[in-house]
């Protein structure tokens, strides 16, 4: 099994938790995305639900699949949001942000009663930080937050595209990608980042999910925090 095969799978298996009438916030990235296909068929089938979704391109999906869309006005409270992540430790700690997009997720996922992992099995880790942690920033404050992030010894660099031009997230800030190697105490590190004036989030979703969907050679394993 190909990893995009072993994403889809999960992507179909969380299907089965959209009920008809619930709001679903939308994840980003290539395994949210091949959910949000496959729920575009559902709703093509007749699946009544409205979503927001966490990026402009999970946004532009949705729309383009005729997949129904809701906002925090009309709908402060989602029913679940099915997402990926970057990395999946235990008690379904994540490493997320590898597709830019951890603020608006956090958001999304902060209004939801539950929150659906979609992953394959590579990213299931014993310690979360192999995978750089992602930090949005904003502008202004880069060269300041950078200084920061590097006494915490979490050694900063500045996303860029493969153009060599400054990624920039969907609310204009830019991201440090922090080569931190191993993370050994999550809390303390998520901690001492928020602290620090000119982050707006970072990459560490801790105590957030309700439930992951791994896929892999074995079918789909429930993992619970
Ligand atoms: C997007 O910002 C991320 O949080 C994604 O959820 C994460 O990077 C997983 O992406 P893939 O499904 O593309 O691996």
């Amino acid at each position: 099994m190909t990893q995009t095969e072993a994403k889809e799978l999960a992507g179909k298996r969380a299907l089965e938790f959209v009920k008809d009438g619930m709001a679903v916030g939308l994840g980003t990235g290539t395994t949210a995305t091949l959910f949000i296909k496959a729920l575009g068929e559902k709703v093509k089938q007749g699946l009544s639900i409205r979503c927001i979704a966490s990026s402009d391109a999970s946004h532009d999906l949705a729309v383009q699949l005729g997949i129904p869309i809701t906002t925090f006005e009309e709908t402060p409270t989602l029913d679940l949001v099915i997402d990926g992540a970057d990395e999946v430790a235990p008690g379904l700690a994540l490493i997320k942000g590898g597709g830019g997009a951890m603020l608006r997720e956090k958001i999304v996922i902060s209004s939801a009663r539950e929150y659906i992992v979609v992953a394959d099995s590579t990213k299931v880790v014993a310690h979360l930080g192999k995978f750089p942690l992602p930090v949005e920033v904003i502008k202004m404050a880069m060269p300041i937050v950078s200084r920061r992030l590097e006494v915490l010894g979490l050694n900063p660099g500045q996303r860029h595209h493969p153009d060599g031009s400054a990624y920039i997230t969907d609310e204009g800030n830019f991201i440090l990608d922090c080569a931190c190697g191993e993370i050994k105490d999550p809390t303390k590190t998520a901690e001492d980042i928020r602290h620090i004036v000119g982050v707006v989030e970072h990459g560490l979703f801790l105590g957030m999910a309700t439930l992951a969907l791994i896929a892999g050679e074995n079918g789909v394993q429930e993992l619970r925090p």
